[in-house]
């Protein structure tokens, strides 16, 4: 089985971080979303892997390599547009060739891995799985409508009336018959070729497509609240590790990662949490569920709940919570409020 990885797209829904990262390379739990997948396909005994790239190419090679890091070899595959999952399939085809092959969506992240779906299907051989799982607001995902033995009936994308609550994963396993399904479909309204399409196409062709329902911890890191969500799952995993400095005067409590290269002076740290390597913590608070990138600056700061890239800075500001800070950003006090916002910014001050 070979795997292609979803790292193309535009990743509206994290502006203004995605305007110079890609989504799949911010950091959650201390590690790039992109990371936690290949490591997921890995421990599933997945070795080959296609991985679809767009705008920010070059940076996903830069971060991944050859994917001998992961214990993998990685095959990167141009798409010229986001068309859509099923157009992904169509790039990949020859990189593809006539294996089955497990599709990830590259914002994906399954904390508790696909080692028990990827088993299930060698196992099963269906013509195709997809993986399900309970959410409260259905309308922002592909949805499928099972029958009584659970098995699929019809899959939707993104419909204002689902069909049921059980979202579709960014997980899926095809066999080769799903290059007949993706020439099959046409673009939906919104302009992109559906993989819920070409698996609704196998459905009413009269393939054999199984649902497997997962029960682990799974989010689309797509947007601000669910990254936030996965890192403090992902923390909560984690076990504590000081390769760095941490000087006599510091406090440290529950499980806390401080990184090679990195210091912790006359602070107090309450875990989860992970320091990046070379990054300084001076005079400061970091709350549970706070992953600092590398290289950054922490000064009289208090932050909780955060996720922090690399080179941030932050300074003499306290009650900061469940925040994103951009790569090589600054925040600091000062005599007045001066804000240099970029585009898309969020931004909200206490009252
Ligand atoms: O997260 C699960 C959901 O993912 C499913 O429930 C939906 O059925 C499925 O369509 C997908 O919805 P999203 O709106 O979250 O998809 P998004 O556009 O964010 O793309 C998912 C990943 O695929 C992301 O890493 C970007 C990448 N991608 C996307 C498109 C449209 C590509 O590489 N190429 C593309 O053309």
């Amino acid at each position: 089985m070979k795997a292609l990885v979803l790292a193309g797209g535009i990743g509206t829904r994290l502006r203004p971080i995605s305007h110079t990262i890609a989504k799949q390379l911010v950091p959650v739990g201390g590690r790039p979303v992109l990371h936690h997948c290949l490591a997921s396909i890995a421990r599933a005994g997945v070795r080959e892997v296609g991985i679809i790239v767009g705008d920010h190419a070059k940076a996903i090679a830069g971060s991944v390599g050859d994917g001998s890091g992961f214990g993998l070899e990685v095959t990167y595959l141009h798409q010229p547009e986001p068309l859509g999952l099923a157009h992904a399939v169509v790039v990949a085809r020859s990189f593809l060739g006539d294996d089955d092959f497990v599709m990830y969506l590259g914002d994906n992240v399954l904390a508790d891995g696909i080692d028990e779906l990827a088993a299930g299907f060698r196992r099963d051989r269906p013509d195709a799985a997809i993986v399900v799982s309970h959410v409260a607001d259905p309308t922002q995902y592909g949805v499928a409508e099972l029958d009584g033995a659970g098995r699929p009936v019809h899959v939707v994308e993104k419909s204002p009336t689902p069909p049921s609550n059980l979202a579709l994963v960014g997980v899926y396993f095809f066999t080769p018959l799903v290059h007949a399904a993706v020439r099959a479909i046409k673009p939906s309204t919104r302009g992109e070729w559906e993989i819920t399409d070409a698996i609704e196409w196998l459905l009413t062709t009269g393939r054999d497509v199984r649902a497997y329902e997962y029960n682990g911890h799974w989010t689309d890191t797509g947007n601000v609240a669910d990254l936030l969500a996965c890192n403090h799952a992902l923390l909560d995993l984690q076990q504590g590790a000081v390769d760095g400095k941490v000087d006599t005067e510091s406090e440290l409590i529950g499980r806390v990662v401080v990184r090679e290269g990195a210091s912790v002076s006359r602070s107090r740290v309450i875990g989860p949490v992970v320091v990046g390597t070379g990054s300084t913590v001076t005079d400061s608070y970091l709350g549970p569920y706070t992953a600092i990138g590398d290289d950054c600056r922490i000064d009289r700061a208090g932050i909780d709940s955060s996720v922090v890239l690399d080179g941030a800075r932050l300074s003499g500001v306290r009650h900061l919570t469940s925040c994103l800070i951009g790569r090589g950003a600054r925040v600091e006090a000062g005599p007045s409020t001066r804000l240099v916002v970029g585009d898309d910014a969020v931004i909200r001050v206490e009252r």
